[in-house]
This record gives structure tokens, sequence and C-alpha cells, in this order.
């Protein structure tokens, strides 16, 4: 997926350490700023970023970006397609669901991106709205009692918006 990893502007990521007082308290809300510029977190950014922190370094930054499951060091579709598969998820028929949507974006072979960029595909764990199962969130928005169906309309639609 290189083809879609960018260069970085290491003055919009100087602009959020200021912000941010360049203060290592404040990693996680930074970290969070710079992946909202590029959908994941360059490893030039991680470096910078820990270049520049005092009581930091590259490695520590890099230690933390691969400790929480909300930071990406790939770039992520325009659209981050989650499917729950906590149990409940599970039991009421996530899979298919998840088959479905990785069918659709030919997305085989450990792929979690389309090549446009405009879709990303991840599984995560209970997402807390079990009475909802199957869920799927897209960009935070959260489908309940998915079907296989549902959710293929879904992406004709987000295709469709972006034809
Ligand atoms: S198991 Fe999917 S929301 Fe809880």
């Amino acid at each position: 997926m290189t083809e879609l990893k960018t260069s970085v502007d290491f003055k919009k990521i100087d602009e959020i350490l200021k912000e941010y007082n360049y203060n290592k308290t404040n990693l996680i809300t930074i970290l969070q700023k710079v992946q909202a510029i590029y959908r994941y977190l360059p490893e030039e950014a991680i470096s910078y970023i820990g270049e520049n922190i005092e009581g930091l370094s590259p490695a520590t930054v890099y230690g933390v970006v691969t400790f929480y499951a909300q930071f990406s060091l790939e770039p992520k579709g325009k659209y981050e397609i989650k499917v729950c598969d906590g149990t409940a998820c599970h039991v009421r028929g996530s899979m298919p669901v998840l088959e479905a949507v990785r069918k659709k974006l030919s997305l085989q072979n450990g792929k979690m991106t389309t090549p446009n960029g405009l879709f990303s595909l991840e599984t995560v764990s209970c997402l807390g709205a079990c009475s909802l199962a199957p869920a799927v969130v897209i960009n935070e928005k959260v489908y309940p009692k998915m079907t296989p169906d549902a959710v293929l309309i879904i992406i004709d639609t987000l295709l469709k918006e972006n034809e």
C-alpha cells in the first residue's frame, strides 16, 4: 500500500507540537491530531515527534503508537469500516457481513485498504452496542443489525457519492 503513503509536512506537525507545548503528557492528543491529517501515522512523523518532545525518543513514540489500537501505521481509507467481531456480533452473524465487504472491495490476502484509498476494513472487538448486533461502524457512525445485503447497499451508496 506504499502508493497511498503521503509525504510529511513537518510545518504542520510543528504547529501541532507548539499548540500542545512540546509536552510529553500531551503525546496521545498530538498523535491523534497528526493522524487526523494523514489518516495514519507516517514513520517520519513518529520520528519527528520523538525527536522534538523532551523526554521522548522516536522508539518510545513508536512503542506508544503500536500499543494503542486507535493508531495506525498504514494509510486508512476515507471510509473506515469497522466490523465488530465481539461475541454478541459474532454469534449474530458478523462474519458473513465481513466476508461480504471483503469480497465487494476485493480486499484479500490481508490487504486492509482499497488501492483508491476510499475504504479500509478492520474487525474490532465489542463496540459496546451489543443490542444492535451485528454492528458495523463507518467513520464513527454505527450501523445496527447488519446483514451482508444491507452492508453492500451502504457501500454502493458511498461509492456513488464518490463517483
Ligand atoms: S459484541 Fe459487537 S457490539 Fe458488543
